[in-house]
This record gives structure tokens, sequence and C-alpha cells, in this order.
């Protein structure tokens, strides 16, 4: 939520800066700014896309070998120029970009308002820069300490990045419930929201902690001291991910890649933890608390969104082959609602991000209360592997596209072989079994290549369900959450209302909303309760529903019932939210595609949500 680029080094500092904000620009799109200091800090800024800035600023002059850089999401004030970032100080000496939100803005402003100080922006950010200037100017501080006094004042959260022209060999980040990276190159310097506008120059990064402050000098590096002024030694970590994965790679869309990439990214998700041969399954983190997670009496899984489709999954998964109970809580409703966490409990948070306000809020919450507290997480080194006891990375690579696709598959991959884990170390499976599903997830990434054959298809079924502005998703056990998932899908990228139930709770209220306008895509796989499943389709079709089905290879009943269909290879049902929800992502992109939607920035979205 909002991206945050900045360099200091030898280049012109311009071009780096685009193209930064060109790679955050999934972490918002409202609007983006620049500020680059030659002699004066020279500021450019447009509402909407990245591009809008370029096309603005071609005609200008933006030399200059230090600069900072913003794309927008906005919270406090419209998304127009005014409010796009960079702010500056009154006398225009410093800039600031800004992620996250200070929550004790107005007063702090009205404070600076009897002091002389003019806005000219409705922004909580300008607001602090103009704090930093006020502290530096009546506590005849360097920046530095300025910064520090002023974040000192400040409540909430804040990643930023400071430039001043009085310091034009240095720029200061400070991070705190919002992340920032620092990369380290040969004679220059990049700070950034995440890794993806660094790696092209650097692979050796330092992730900030929180209420940590970084001094960058040109001449002298790195220096961290916390805001109360601690020394910190700063920790370089070398990164893994390639250029190539943050490239469309051929693709019209990221969506579009990051759907046909799950073969291989459910496949990385358990490459080196599972051994079907000798039906063995290896889960570093789980390992290290074995005796927790056996001994625990129950377990509560959090998230928001499509993690939290992920967590319903695993509810499912654990109940059914550890025989542990479950209960999965959105992230947000948990941290507030004073939930009974005993220690001993076992907490796991799902995130892509790893930076989903509301989840590390509710992890921190957990480790309070005593709980022991593992993540599922696609970002190495995000703040939620951190703040958790132990953890499984997902392996999927980045995630470009807002709507999450191979996260979510990856996720699923991971919390199946946790349940795994657990099921043969509760004892609740032997071996033989154990190694038999071993067997079947093996084989489920070259099911989801099957099942991705299925376009032709699905654009067929796309062209009629993008005339419509509802639509209903139902499947039962298993099966549920992918329509939880698939309706998600619908409505962010392509904003058509959709909503997934429960096939059987359709008609304790839905089954008013069916008529023959109504597009039904039910989920009718063969499993356990796909009979009752044959029972709720005839109950759309008395009332005229259009039904579009997902069936399993070979199918025959639902297919007779339905308007259109698509096949998907068979597997066990616990596996089947891997394969079931191929058909629904690609569903969704067509849809979006045939109503002219931007399918990788969907309106009002942002890839991580860094605020509550
Ligand atoms: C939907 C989507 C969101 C995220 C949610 C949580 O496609 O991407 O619903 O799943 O914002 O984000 P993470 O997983 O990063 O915590």
């Amino acid at each position: 939520m909002c991206g945050i680029v900045a360099y200091i080094g030898n280049k012109e500092a311009y071009p780096i800066l685009i193209k930064g904000l060109e790679r955050l620009e999934y972490r918002g799109y409202d609007s983006a700014g620049v500020a680059i200091l030659e002699s004066e800090i020279k500021v450019f800024k447009r509402a909407g896309k990245v591009q809008e800035l370029k096309d603005y600023a071609s005609g200008h002059n933006t030399a200059g070998n230090i600069g900072i850089g913003h794309t927008r999401w906005a919270t406090h004030g419209e998304p127009n120029e005014r409010n796009a970032h960079p702010h500056s100080s009154s006398d225009s000496n410093i800039a600031i970009i800004h992620n996250g939100i200070i929550e004790n803005y107005a007063p702090l402003k009205e404070e600076l308002k009897k002091r002389g100080h003019e806005f000219l922006s409705d922004t909580d950010t300008e607001v602090l820069v103009h704090l930093i200037e006020d502290v530096q100017k009546n506590n005849n501080v360097d920046l530095f300490e300025a910064v520090r006094i002023a974040l000192n004042e400040v409540t909430g959260a804040y990643a930023i990045v400071v430039l001043s022209k009085d310091n034009p060999n240095q720029l200061i980040g400070a991070r705190k419930g919002s992340p920032l990276v620092v990369g380290m190159g040969n004679e220059e310097f990049f700070i950034a929201s995440d890794a993806t506008p660094i790696i092209e120059y650097t692979k050796n990064v330092v992730y900030l902690d929180d209420e940590e402050i970084a001094l960058i000098d040109r001449y002298n590096g790195l220096s961290i001291k916390t805001i109360a002024n601690q020394i910190k030694t700063p920790y370089v970590h070398e990164l893994e991910m390639q250029l190539e994965m943050l490239e469309k790679g051929g693709y019209e869309h990221f969506m579009l890649k990051e759907i046909y990439e799950q073969p291989r990214s459910i496949y990385d998700s358990m490459r080196g933890r599972i051994d079907s041969k000798r039906g063995d399954i290896y889960m570093g983190g789980m390992l290290e608390y074995k005796n927790v997670l056996t001994n625990a009496d129950r377990i509560i899984i959090t998230a928001c969104g499509t993690s939290w489709h992920a967590a319903l999954v695993a509810e499912y998964l654990f109940e059914d082959l550890a025989r542990v109970p479950v209960e999965v809580e959105y992230a947000s409703e948990f941290r507030y609602r004073n939930p009974i966490i005993n220690p001993g409990d076992v907490v796991i948070a799902i995130s892509q991000s790893g930076e989903t306000a509301d989840t590390l809020a509710a992890i921190e919450l957990a480790k309070q209360k005593g709980a022991t507290v593992f993540g599922v997480c696609n970002v190495v080194g995000a703040s939620i592997p951190r703040a958790t006891h132990a953890g499984a990375y997902t392996h999927a690579g980045p995630e470009i596209g807002v709507a999450s696709t191979k996260a979510f598959t990856a996720q699923v991959t991971v919390l199946i072989q946790m349940a795994l884990w657990l099921a043969y170390n509760k004892g609740a499976i032997n071996q033989a079994k154990l190694a038999r599903y071993l067997v079947e997830l093996e084989a489920i990434p070259a099911k989801v290549e099957e099942a991705l054959k299925s376009a032709e298809e699905v654009e067929k079924m796309a062209k009629i369900i993008a005339r419509s502005e509802n639509a209903l998703y139902l499947g039962r056990g298993y099966n549920f959450p992918v329509a939880l998932e698939g309706a998600l899908k619908l409505k962010e990228i392509s904003y058509i209302h959709a909503e997934g139930y429960p096939a059987a709770e359709m008609k304790h209220g839905p089954i008013a909303l069916i008529d023959e306008n109504m597009p039904v895509v039910v989920l009718a796989t063969k499993n356990s309760q796909y009979d009752k499943m044959v029972s709720n389709i005839q109950e759309v079709k008395a009332r005229k529903g259009k039904v579009f089905a997902i069936v399993t290879k070979g199918d025959v009943e639902v297919k007779a019932m339905a308007d259109r269909w698509i096949e998907i290879p068979d597997c066990p049902e616990e596996l089947s939210p891997l394969v079931s929800s191929i058909p629904l992502q690609l569903l969704s992109y067509h849809v979006a595609l045939l109503r002219d939607c931007n399918v990788d920035q969907p309106r009002n979205l942002a890839k991580s949500v860094t605020v509550e």
C-alpha cells in the first residue's frame, strides 16, 4: 500500500525512480510523484498512474543524483495531484514520501498552524514534513535528529524517506509498521518499500525493523539508530529473487502469467519438503515446535482476503486429517474483539505479502497472550515471517497482479503439508496413508497444467457472465472456500457483484435472487458431497438460474443439467482446491478482459494492505 523508492549515487536518479515506481505500482496507483535534488529540490507529481507522471515530466529538467519517488494508495485526502507525494516543508527545503497513517495528524496540524505553518494538501504526510522542519528550526539540530525527535511525537504507522536541500549527500529513511528496505550498491544506495525496484542493481539489502531510522550518506554508507537513539548494526541479506520474476515474460498481464505459473509454484512450494517414496514430510519450522503443535488443543488461523480463504481450506484439512479443532478468524475482527487465547494455543497467520497490518496486529496479540505463532508467507524477509515464532514460506515467487492467484494455491499447498505433517506426528494417519497423500500431492502440478487447458471453454463462459451484473458461486465441503475465492476474484477485477455460498445454505436466503438472469457457478466435482450438490443444482435449475459447472473429467449427471461446464482432472477431495480454483481464476480474468477492466490494477485496490 503506497510504494516508496529512493536513490543516491553517481547515476541519474530520475530513470531509476521511474522504473522503481513502475515496479511498485501494484502497491498503489492513485497518483505518483518524484522529488529530485540538483541545486534545488524539484518536485513532479500527477494524479493517476506512473505513466501520467512520465508524460508530464518528460518536458522538464529531471537531472540530479539523489531523489525520492512515491506511488500512492489514498488514505487521507482525495487521490488528486495536491495530495500526491512528495510533500514539502514551508521553505521547500525538505521533501518527504510516506507509506502508512499518522493517526495524530489533526492535533499536530492545529499546533503547527498556530506556529505559522501553511498546508497545501489534506494529507497526514504533509504534517510530518512540517513537523520535521519545525523541530529542526526550533531545536537547532541536524536533519537526522529532527526526524528522530519528530517521529517520537507521532502515533500510527509509517515508512518514510526524507530528502533535504541542505544535506545533498544524505537520505533518511524510517519505519514503523510499514516496510522499508535499503539496497547496498557499489557507491550507490536505494531505499524502497520492497526489493522489487532494487534487485536490478544489487542483491545486498538491509531490512529496517520497526522504530529504526537509517541515515544513508553517499560517502559514509549506512548507519541505523532507533527512535529511542540506540545504535543498531545493519545486517545485510542476500536476495534470492531474479529480475525475470518481476516481468511479464510475454504474457499480456501479470495475472495471466501468474495463473499459468501455478504448476511450477505449487511444485516449488513442496520441493525439498516431501518424500513420497519413504512417506516422509519435512517442515523445518514445525519440527522445532513439534511438542507444542502435537499437544495443541486447538489451532486458530488468521488472515485477510484470499489468504483467509486459504485458511478456510486449512480448517477442513486440519480437522479432517489431524483431528484437531480449528477456528478461522478475520485478522481485523480477531485483533479487536478480546479473543480467548491461552498459552499452549497455536495460531497460524497466513499472508502473501507478509505486511498486512491487521494480520500483523493479530500476531502481536496472540504472542502477548502466550500462543505460539506460525507464519505462512510468500515474501521472504517481510514483517510477518519476522514477527512469528516459526513458519513456512510458500515459494510462489513475486506476485505482482493485485488479484491473488498463485499465492493462494501455494498457501494451500503449504497448508496441506502442514496438516499432513501434524496428522502423521499426532498418529492420526499412518506412514502408508501419508505416502499415498504425498504421491497424490506430487501429481497436482500436472493436474493443474491440465486444468489450465480449459481456457477456451472458460472464454465461452466468460462471454455470458460478462453481460451480467451479479453472480453466485456455490460449493460444498472443500469446494466451499473455493466458491468464496472464485466470487472474490470476479468482483475484484471485473466489478461484477458476486457472492460465494455453501450450496445448501442457498435455500436460506440467496435462492430468492435466482431467476433466468442469474449466472450460478457451481463447483460440482466428484467428492463425498457430489449427490447433495446435484440436488442443489436442481434447485437452481428449477428457478431457471443459468448453471456454469466445474465438474470432474468424465462427469455425466451435472453436465446434463449445466448450461456450460468445464472438466478438471480427478483428485482426492482434500487436495481438490488446488485444481478447482484454476478455472475460476481464468474465468474472472476473461470476464474482466471482456469488460475492459484493468486486470492487474483493479480500481481502489492495492497489493499490500499496510493500513488497517
Ligand atoms: C485478493 C487479495 C487480497 C489479499 C488480502 C491479504 O485477490 O489479494 O484479498 O489476499 O489483502 O493480503 P496478504 O495475503 O498479503 O496478507
